[in-house]
């Protein structure tokens, strides 16, 4: 029995982790799910969007599932997710983009991962204004050969385990000589002891253009958090966007594991929210508890779901709704 965190989330969150727990109980994973708020919800309940109970559970019990959040107005607190990524050390982001039966994208072969730093590069939060005018601002990015080294063979050690061939590090380093220079450094030095795996180095900016042309010659990606952020979405958008795409956050003693899009504000509550995200995501999670049989067994049955335009949701062009689209899953499982 795995003791996990469930964060529902706001908007559609509990539409769509509702679907996914349906799914993981029909697959009969064995999970003891601890409810937690946070986001919107706890802000009203509590007056904290991530109270300390929600950390401390997450604390104890080290993996969690959370559905998006709504990031109040005008309150005044920080992203949620930051502070999450921040309490737990949560230095790794990882994004599949793989392209699925039935979802409508550009190209039809595409594979890739993405793994982006989290913690460090330009999103210190260290910004201000140079002149008291503000007609001039500066921003500091930290990269550390600590924090490079540790995802870079966060990124290795995936290439190893999945039988994946290529590792490509992105990077600026013609420009930002020293930052994402000495990323490609430690890369380099890295990839050396992994010589089985195939390891190349690529320009950010050439990397983009590369990436919608020929996506197929990415396998896995590491790079640095800015570049991180734009280039997963941008492989997300090769696979047919945010809806479709998994995602998770880890450190080397918790992870939790999220859909990528929000709370949907303008379609919660009817029952229109597509789940293939956070059910991704949640298939991420059961490969690394070794639950990898009933995430194979769940996923063989998504592919044959997202076939069929009768029950898949409006956003990926089909009729039907999140539980009719859940039951098919289901059926299909069987
Ligand atoms: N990880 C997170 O918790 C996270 C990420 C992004 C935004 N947010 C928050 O979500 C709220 C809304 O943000 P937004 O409107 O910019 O982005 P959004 O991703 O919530 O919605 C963008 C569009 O995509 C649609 N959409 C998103 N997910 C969908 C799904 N699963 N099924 C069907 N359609 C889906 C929405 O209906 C909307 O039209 C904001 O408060 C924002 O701060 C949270």
């Amino acid at each position: 029995m795995h003791d996990i965190v469930l964060i529902k989330g706001d908007g559609i969150g509990p539409e769509i982790t509702d679907s996914v727990v349906e799914i993981l109980a029909a697959a009969k994973v064995e999970i003891n799910w601890i409810p937690a708020l946070a986001g919107m919800e706890a802000f009203e309940k509590t007056g904290n969007p991530l109270p300390d109970e929600t950390t401390a559970l997450i604390e104890k019990h080290k993996l969690a599932l959370k559905g998006p959040l709504t990031t109040p107005v005008g309150s005044g607190f920080r992203s949620i997710n930051v502070a999450l990524r921040q309490n737990f050390d949560l230095y790794c982001n990882i994004r599949p983009a793989l392209t699925l039966p039935g979802v409508p994208s550009r190209f039809g072969n595409v594979d890739l991962v993405t793994f982006r730093e989290n913690t460090q590069g330009m999103y210190i939060g260290q910004e201000r204004w140079i002149d008291a005018e503000q007609t001039q601002a500066e921003s500091i990015a930290v990269v550390s050969r600590y924090a490079s080294e540790r995802i870079i063979r966060a990124a290795f050690e995936f290439a190893v385990k999945n039988d994946r061939k290529k590792v490509s590090l992105i990077h600026k380093a013609n420009i930002l000589k020293y930052t994402t220079g000495l990323f490609l450094k430690v890369g380099q030095e890295v990839a050396k002891e992994y010589p089985d795996i195939i390891f190349n180095d690529m320009i950010v900016d050439n990397t983009a253009m590369q990436m919608v042309i020929r996506p197929e010659i990415f396998d896995i990606i590491v790079t640095t958090n800015l570049f991180g952020d734009i280039l997963s979405d941008l492989a997300s958008g090769l696979v047919g966007g945010l809806g479709v795409t998994g995602s998770a956050n880890m450190g080397d003693e918790h992870a939790i594991f999220e859909a990528v899009h929000g709370s949907a504000p303008d379609i919660a509550g009817q029952g229109k929210a597509n789940p293939t995200a956070l059910l991704l995501s949640a298939l991420m999670m059961l490969d690394y508890i070794g639950e990898t049989d009933k995430a194979e067994k769940i996923r063989k049955a998504l592919h044959r779901t997202l076939l069929d335009k009768n029950v898949v949701t409006g956003d990926l062009g089909g009729d039907g709704n999140t539980q009719i689209f859940t039951d098919a899953l289901i059926r299909n499982m069987r």
